[in-house]
């Protein structure tokens, strides 16, 4: 059977999680009860997500030249990622995010890019082969704008569909980045730094929005985290609600749904399908610890998910 192919252009960050009774106040130092470091980045995160469904994924990244870039290296290689275009630099150190978790899930979370700021559009136009190959290409906001612009515009020249994930949240946006989003997926938060409105009930996303097709993208997919995630179009709305679970460590989460979706409709899977699963994978991701190391593997997965 083809593995579904995907691309994914963004950020890979080495995570250095603290597990705390709460979130720190401003100038306060807290006692942590737990550490655990792994492999991080929106962008990696995605792409190590759809591998372990078994999807055939390249990654497209810039790590340091440091023992953390060389071991993210490795760590895509374990999961059978392709790192054609797995860059390195000796400008900048490997990305990092020190993450704090509280005793509910929620996390707060520091991203220094290093690297990850480097990558250049001739490293993008060098991965055109890689995105060209695609079903899908996923990129975030974790990378520089113009890179993802970059990587969007080589995947519509190429007949690509794409998933963006206007991650971490950012006020505004160029208007091409809505254009060039065949599926825009954004959280709460992140809808509502994007269009000035309140986020809390359905018919407020869903109104939300609205305001992000009518900037011209594709079809919307706001993730709600333990509500789900909801399909907005020109045409329909549906809410696709998720199981109610224990949350642990949320850290990751909407990474997951997005590496799942992905997969997902790579997969061939019509749209709710796909969110539907991609729902389920999430989820099943906030009861572990961990970001990449919380997400299931095909084989620890019900038949039925994944048939
Ligand atoms: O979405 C979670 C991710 O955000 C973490 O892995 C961290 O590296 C930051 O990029």
């Amino acid at each position: 059977m083809t593995r579904p192919k995907l691309c994914v252009v963004g950020a890979a960050n080495l995570d250095l999680i603290s597990y705390v009774p709460r979130l720190p106040r401003m100038g306060e130092t807290l006692h942590g009860t737990r550490f655990h470091m792994g492999f991080g980045g929106k962008g990696a995160n995605q792409a190590v997500m759809a591998a372990k469904l078994g999807g055939d994924v390249a990654m497209v990244t810039k790590l340091g030249q440091d023992v953390f870039g060389e071991n993210t290296k490795n760590n895509f290689e374990a999961w059978d990622v392709d790192t054609t275009h797995v860059l390195f630099t000796d400008q900048a150190f490997s990305g990092v995010a020190p993450i704090a978790v509280d005793e509910e899930g929620h996390n707060s979370i520091i991203i220094v890019t290093g690297a990850n700021d480097l990558l250049t559009e001739a490293e993008i136009e060098a991965a055109r082969p890689s995105i060209a190959a695609a079903q899908i290409l996923v990129c975030q906001l974790e990378i520089p704008l113009e890179i993802t612009l970059a990587a969007l515009r080589v995947a519509r020249q190429e007949g690509v569909t794409t998933i963006f994930n206007p991650a971490p949240a950012r006020p505004s946006l160029p208007p091409e980045l809505y254009t060039l989003s065949d599926i825009f997926c954004p959280n709460e938060p992140e809808t509502e730094l994007l269009t000035g409105l309140v986020v809390n009930t359905l018919p407020e996303a869903e109104a939300a929005a609205h305001v992000l097709l009518a900037r011209g993208t594709g079809q919307v997919i706001l993730t709600l985290g333990e509500r789900g995630s909801l399909l907005v179009t020109p045409d329909q709305t549906v809410h696709v609600p998720a199981e109610p679970v224990q949350a642990l460590d949320s850290t990751g989460a909407g990474d997951a749904f997005v590496g799942s979706l992905a997969y997902f409709l790579a997969a061939g899977k019509p749209i709710l399908e796909a969110m539907r699963r991609a729902n389920q994978i999430a989820a099943i991701s906030v009861q572990a610890s961990g970001t990449q190391t919380s997400f299931p593997v095909a084989a620890d997965l019900p038949a039925k998910l994944l048939d």
